[in-house]
């Protein structure tokens, strides 16, 4: 069931534990298409998304995650599928990739829970991609190696209750 946008932007939440349950198609593709239709500078839709769903190319990953973290746990808490958002060179400079590649993101996490999925922004997406480990797995998997890793995303069935928000800040919004 599709949720409205305005309870989407208020109430999605990083989800830091899933079910092993695998996504169904439709329901990825519904996310994944609304990740291409996020802002991008002059409309260039530089970034790529690379979405990972077998069980080896995700473990390599959350291996690879865990290793620049440098900390033995899964860096994607159980999440089933990975989405990896990757720079490209159709980006006009590298601030505009690296934004290009957030706001991709972020449309990615709102579609998530819009059809009922969980997800949750995983960092060190960079520093996988400049390893040489990295680059392997791009060769590996038929990609460009000079893809660079802006942001990864857990993705996958909660399997806990819907986090609650800290309080939004005082003075976030500065009305002039
Ligand atoms: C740039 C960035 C990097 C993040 N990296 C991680 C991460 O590595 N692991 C994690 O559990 N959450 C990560 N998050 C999720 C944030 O911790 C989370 O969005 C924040 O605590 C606010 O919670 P909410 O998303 O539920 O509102 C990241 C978020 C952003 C924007």
């Amino acid at each position: 069931m599709k949720k409205e946008a305005m309870e989407v932007l208020l109430n999605r939440r990083a989800i830091r534990k899933f079910k092993a349950d695998p996504i169904p198609a439709e329901l990825l593709d519904a996310v994944l298409e609304a990740g291409t239709y996020a802002p991008t500078g002059s409309g260039r839709q530089s970034p790529v998304i690379v979405v990972l769903q077998d069980e080896e190319k995700v473990n390599a990953i959350k291996k690879l995650n865990a290793s620049v973290m440098g900390a033995d746990r899964d860096p994607y808490y159980g999440a089933p599928v990975i989405l990896l958002v990757l720079a490209t060179d159709r980006a006009p400079n590298e601030e505009i990739a690296i934004l290009d590649s957030a706001s991709v993101t972020v449309n990615l996490l709102n579609a998530a829970y819009a059809v009922g999925l969980g997800s949750c922004w995983i960092h060190r997406c960079k520093e996988m991609f400049e390893k040489a480990e990295g680059k392997a797995l791009l060769k590996e998997w038929g990609l460009d190696e000079n893809l660079r890793g802006v942001c990864s995303i857990a993705l996958g069935y909660a399997d806990c209750e819907q986090p609650v928000p800290i309080p939004r800040k005082e003075n976030y919004i500065i009305k002039l």
